[in-house]
């Protein structure tokens, strides 16, 4: 059991807006499980994290729970249906906070031991006019759902009334989620002060051992290890997904895994990790000489990232779409691969005609950026709601009738990430061969523009190289 970092009246204002929003949509019931717990081999399971949206409106952590807000009348009721006190569980599995402690605690109205749920969802969602629930993200939970619904229409002849329309309940807390609150932006931004610290650590450790020289080879899981220690020393719980190293080619692969290539002095090392605190995610991306000195090729690309960067943070204001900063990226990249024969002009032409066709996909294969918070790869529709569809090029260059991307409002947050990988390639010049490279930061969208919550550690190749000489 562990409690919120978050007061608790914050989860009972996010439940009362649910509330509003299904009287608003004609009254009902929203029914929300947390995540079940995962087997990972025998007797192990993998290690347990709370479902998403449940924390978002409870704050609450542990397994086997359910969140339950009514709306139909005019108050609006939260119930908690949580594990009950079990000594001998709770022995081995760790303290449980029971139905009785949960009202004062997490200011639900009433709690019951989740054993009671499928007696009393029948009542619960009995003269109830729908039933929202998340869609698609829990197994067995629509056939749970019509289960309890085929035992109140056994009760219809006795004047009870069934649900009349089932709707899902992510679609009103991914437009909640998607515009952060100050408790949200206050953990994120320690949780990317947490993983910039890191980031450092990580550089300082690769150029360090390299120096010193260490037995059987500096390997991409040492570097890993520095990141899960800085992450853990400062209370993160977790790393927000499985952190990237990455040793010269192996970051042209674009999900690599942190394994146990050595790196070598005069290659690249590229590092995409970031850490969970309090249930919000952070992701960073470093690209950083092993040894301290980027070499003039190396550093050419560099600086093309970088400046796709800053052309994306520069996009990246409210008014502006989310497309926007992966535009103005992608420009800075295309005019980069002209400029240094990745792409010959001959054959591709102007910057405006390498957007056309896309050749520069061959190095540049990714979006700019993605909404982040409590999921790395968080919740919120990337179209503008209530707007009409067009037809409009796909990231993959078709044709397709899609509406216009989200416009960005303050309090909103994403990720900027671009970069430029080289395989090595027939007509692509030998001295890039391997080069991956990427930069991400995580922006949270201002009045102005943007505030970069990741930059605690150094993005220029002057500084990196600084800090690693230091
Ligand atoms: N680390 C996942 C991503 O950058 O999208
Ligand atoms: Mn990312
Ligand atoms: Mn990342």
């Amino acid at each position: 059991m562990s409690l919120p970092s978050t007061p608790t009246a914050v989860y009972a204002k996010r439940r009362a807006a649910i509330g509003r929003a299904l009287k608003a949509a004609g009254g009902g019931i929203a029914v929300l499980p947390t995540a079940p717990e995962r087997p990972r081999n025998r007797d192990s399971d993998f290690p347990y994290r709370h479902d998403s949206y449940f924390y978002y409106l409870t704050g609450f952590t542990e397994p086997g729970a359910w969140l339950v807000i009514e709306s139909s009348g005019k108050a609006v009721t939260s119930t908690l249906f949580c594990l009950p006190k079990d000594l001998e569980r709770e022995t081995w599995d760790g303290i449980r906070l029971g139905p009785d402690a949960a009202p004062a605690q997490l200011g639900v109205d009433a709690a019951f031991s989740v054993d009671t749920l499928d007696e009393k969802m029948p009542g619960l969602l009995t003269n109830q006019n729908a039933v929202w629930f998340p869609f698609a993200t829990h197994k067995g939970l629509q056939t749970q759902v019509d289960g309890w619904l085929g035992q109140v229409r056994a009760r219809v002849r006795l004047g009870a009334e069934c649900p009349q329309s089932q709707h899902d309940l992510c679609r009103l807390l991914d437009e909640m989620r998607l515009h952060k609150d100050r408790h949200e932006i206050a953990i994120l931004r320690r949780a990317g002060a947490i993983s910039a610290g890191a980031h450092v650590r990580a550089m300082q450790t690769s150029a360090a051992l390299l120096r010193q020289g260490i037995k059987g080879g500096l390997r991409e899981y040492h570097l890993e290890a520095e990141l899960l220690h800085e992450f853990r020393r400062h209370g993160a719980q977790a790393p927000a997904y499985t952190s990237i190293v990455a040793a010269g080619g192996n970051a042209c692969v674009l999900h690599y895994r942190a394994g146990n290539t050595e790196l070598q002095p005069g290659q690249l090392c590229l590092i995409d990790a970031g850490c969970e605190l309090d249930g919000y995610a952070s992701d960073i991306t470093r690209t950083f000489p092993a040894d301290g000195k980027f070499t003039p090729a190396q550093r050419t690309l560099y600086d093309i990232v970088l400046a796709a960067q800053e052309a994306a943070i520069a996009a990246t204001k409210p008014g502006n779409r989310f497309t926007d900063p992966h535009d103005a990226a992608t420009r800075v990249l295309a005019q980069g691969m002209l400029d240094t024969g990745l792409l010959s002009k001959a054959k591709h032409g102007s910057v405006d005609d390498v957007i056309e066709s896309g050749a520069y996909r061959q190095f540049y294969m990714h979006r700019t950026g993605h909404w982040m918070g409590m999921d790395v790869h968080d919740c919120g529709d990337y179209t503008e709601p209530g707007s009409q569809p067009r037809l409009e090029k796909d990231a993959l260059g078709q044709m397709v009738m899609k509406k216009p991307a989200r416009i960005l409002k303050p309090g909103m947050v994403l990720t900027i990430e671009p970069g430029i990988y080289v395989r090595p390639a027939k007509g692509v010049p030998k001295k890039f061969w391997d080069i991956g490279i990427r930069i991400e930061d995580d922006a949270l969208v201002t009045a102005e523009g943007c505030e970069l919550m990741t930059r605690g550690v150094p993005v220029a190749a002057d500084e990196i190289e600084g800090l690693m000489r230091g």
